[in-house]
């Protein structure tokens, strides 16, 4: 016997989750089918187990696209404030943590424990451990197979996340249903993620694993004010995950550490109150002492007094901290990425509702399209505002 539903959510993560909730408040019979053994796994693991729900600040300009005005309109009627509402309405304690960024108090399963309330309220179907073996269109909508039986509905809605961290039940299936009905898809790649360095490169940095520092990390135009961490494989730290996402293969990026400080000035201010300390110690007042061991090495002035270094050396060494220059080897890749660059293209979906303009009926929403956030809450905004449009309409 062939079940019939009206909306058929594929994904049950944020997006899913959140337009679940939305159509089954519309009075619309929802099913959310999930390969997984538990519902928001990521939201699980999120923001260090507290999950980063949202940005106070999200707008627009925090989000990647081809097309950067898609996001707009979903953004603008689904605002963070409304989670933050949502949130309040289930006594779930947050605070803010830094540049807007808002955080459970206690645990990210809070908020997955209150989109399930939420579900369960207006009646919304949850399937888990239930594969998709096929999806086709019907005279009315779609025909979903699936390990549990198949499912026709007048409404499809995708929302199976990308492709990043693989082992956590992501696979690249909202781009095969997209790639089936001929949507377009933008090439993916993995973002937010840890840049790896070249053996040679590692050797010269080996010491400094687990070494973190205030940083402006810079990609042409574009630039980050946070911390960078270096790690056994590279760099990571949110400024460079950030930056990971603008990042193109075979570029530099530049690190100006302590970027507040005239490195310059100070050494020279202290050159003239008599510097009898070694370069390194005096850098040591200004960076990690590892640091500053490294850069004076590199530029070959361990042990060196700064009262024997000339400008030209305090300007020359100011800038190699200054104006740190690196060409990561590679990224992590989706083993480690917070998120999927690239995704079904926005050109073939409709703004307000997220439904795709020549299949009438089947939505794309959440991570698999191709809007993607900063680190800090970005990525969930999105998940909520493009599972909220889509709600709306299916
Ligand atoms: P999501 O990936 O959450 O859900 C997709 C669902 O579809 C999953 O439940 C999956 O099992 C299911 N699925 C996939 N393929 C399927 C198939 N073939 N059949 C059936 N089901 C299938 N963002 C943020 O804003 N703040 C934060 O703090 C963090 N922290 C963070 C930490 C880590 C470690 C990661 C990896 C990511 C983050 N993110 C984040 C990003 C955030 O988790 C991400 O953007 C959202 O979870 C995307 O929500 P979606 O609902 O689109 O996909």
């Amino acid at each position: 016997m062939i079940e019939t539903q009206d909306v058929v959510i594929i994904g049950a993560g944020a997006a899913g989750m959140m337009c679940a909730i939305e159509a089954g408040k519309r009075g619309r019979r929802v099913v959310v089918i999930d390969h997984a053994r538990a519902p928001g796994e990521k939201i699980r693991i999120s923001g260090g187990g507290r999950c980063n729900f949202t940005n106070i600040h999200a707008g627009p300009k925090n989000f990647l696209s081809d097309n950067p005005h898609f996001c707009k309109s979903a953004l603008a009627r689904y605002r963070p404030q409304d989670f933050v509402s949502l949130v309040e309405r289930h006594g779930i304690a947050w605070h803010e943590k830094t540049l807007g960024q808002l955080f459970c108090d206690h645990s990210a399963k809070d908020i997955i424990r209150m989109l399930l309330a939420e579900m369960k309220e207006v009646g919304a179907m949850l399937r888990l451990e239930t594969t998709i073996s096929a999806v086709e269109r019907t005279a009315s909508g779609f025909r979903v197979a699936t390990s549990a039986g198949t499912v026709d509905t007048a409404s499809l809605v995708v929302a199976s996340g990308g492709k990043s961290i693989p082992k956590m039940g992501a696979t690249g299936l909202a781009y095969r249903i997209a790639e089936q009905f001929g949507l377009p898809v933008v090439e993916t790649r993995p973002a937010l993620v840890p840049f790896t360095l070249d053996p040679a490169q590692l050797e010269k940095l080996g010491g400094l694993a687990g070494v973190a520092a205030d940083a402006e990390v810079r990609f042409g135009k574009i630039a980050f004010r946070e911390a960078v961490l270096v790690t056994h494989r590279g760099l990571s730290g949110p400024a460079i995950l950030q930056i990971s996402s603008y990042w193109r293969e075979g570029a530099e990026i530049v690190l100006r550490l302590m970027p507040d400080i005239d490195i310059a000035s100070i050494l020279k201010g202290m050159r003239r109150t008599g510097g009898r300390q070694a370069a390194q110690t005096a850098l040591a007042d200004i960076l990690p002492r590892r640091l500053a061991q490294f850069f004076a090495e590199e530029a070959k002035l361990a042990g060196r007094l700064l009262a024997d270094l000339s400008d030209k050396a305090i300007d020359a060494l100011s800038a190699s901290i200054q104006a740190w220059t690196l060409k990561p080897a590679g990224t992590e890749g989706y083993r480690t990425a917070e998120v999927t660059l690239g995704g079904v293209d926005t050109r073939a979906l409709d703004s307000r509702t997220m439904r795709a303009t020549n299949i009438p009926g089947l939505y794309f929403i959440g991570e698999c399209v191709d809007v993607t956030g900063w680190l800090g809450g970005y990525n969930f905004q999105w998940a909520w505002a493009s599972g909220f449009a889509a709600g709306q309409d299916v």
